[in-house]
């Protein structure tokens, strides 16, 4: 059986950490040649300017070549092809799978036919875990530790699929978490669960102001106006927050904020010349942990 990435809880504590020093490792030499022969395909169902075009660097700066779609408009899926048969018959061209999908669930049933190892790029709501594997490095990176930390996420909770990821992981770590959402958006149960299974403490507010001067890692997050059946659901909740400059007078020093982009309205741009700012740098360092999950999925770290 290949050894896929679908969901955060495919790694250890101590894969994870593996893979942040070999990201670590890349960083300081990004021209990096081992793959060169191989070919992995990126195959994106839904939008995509982060995740995709990292990943597309990523294998290009490991030597290897890349090929698939950015949407599946000009696939045989259009005439009814369904996922399994897809994702078989690009299993033969390829030695691993790239692959985003609206579906939750859709990456799990991808690694079920794949006869190589699949990486899960984003499935609906449910899982984000290579964006959660670089939030944590952008994290490592910043405080110089992933113990001890008080993470504030802020946004929508509900839909968010890299809050949900990212809890599960440092839910490993020594963590107390800020869960800012409005009631509709909030936390799903699940993972408020998995946390008290864990003894990792928790508080849910509605309040931006809440824990903003005493979080270490403000995690801004865009509501997903994607997931909404109701667009009257959507509007009533679209701005509901929006951080701006003036807010981050009594924050923490080192306090940084991440977000896992795009952006709408919730962080302002005036927040962006701040010291507090690392959503840019977080998605720059995507291309470095995106080559050492590939580097570690195929064996060779
Ligand atoms: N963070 C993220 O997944 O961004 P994209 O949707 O642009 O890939």
């Amino acid at each position: 059986m290949p050894k896929n990435l679908i969901s955060i809880r495919d790694f250890s504590k101590d894969e994870m950490l593996h893979v942040l020093d070999i990201a670590s490792e890349f960083e300081a030499d990004r021209e990096q040649n081992f793959l060169a022969g191989k070919v992995i395909a990126c195959l994106f169902f839904e939008p995509s300017t982060r995740t995709r075009l990292s990943f597309e660097a990523a294998v290009n700066r490991l030597g290897a070549r890349v090929i698939g779609f950015p949407d599946n408009r000009n696939t045989s899926q259009t005439k009814g092809e369904t996922l399994e048969d897809t994702i078989k018959i690009v299993s033969n061209y390829v030695d691993m799978i790239v692959m985003r999908h609206p579906q939750a669930g859709a990456a799990d049933v991808a690694a079920s036919v794949a006869s190589v190892p699949v990486i899960n790029a984003g499935d609906g709501a449910n899982q984000h875990p290579t964006q959660t594997l670089l939030d944590l490095y952008s994290i490592q990176k910043t405080q110089g530790r992933l113990d001890d930390l008080v993470i504030d996420m802020v946004g929508d909770l509900k839909y968010g699929r890299t809050v949900h990821s990212l809890t599960e992981a440092l839910s490993l770590f020594d963590t107390k978490f800020v869960y800012t959402a409005p009631e509709e958006l909030r936390m799903p149960q699940k993972y408020l669960d998995l946390l008290e299974s864990r003894h990792i403490p928790y508080v849910q507010t509605d309040d931006i102001e809440y824990a903003l001067n005493d979080c270490d890692i403000l995690y801004m997050t865009r509501v997903q106006q994607e997931r909404f059946s109701d667009m009257d659901e959507y509007n009533k909740v679209k701005d509901v927050y929006r951080l701006s400059a003036s807010m981050l007078g009594g924050v923490k020093k080192n306090m940084r904020i991440l977000h896992p982009l795009p952006r709408v309205n919730e962080i302002a741009t005036d927040v962006d010349s701040t010291p507090y700012a690392y959503y840019f740098q977080q998605a720059g360092n995507g291309m470095y942990v995106r080559m050492a999950i590939i580097s570690y999925l195929l064996g060779y770290r």
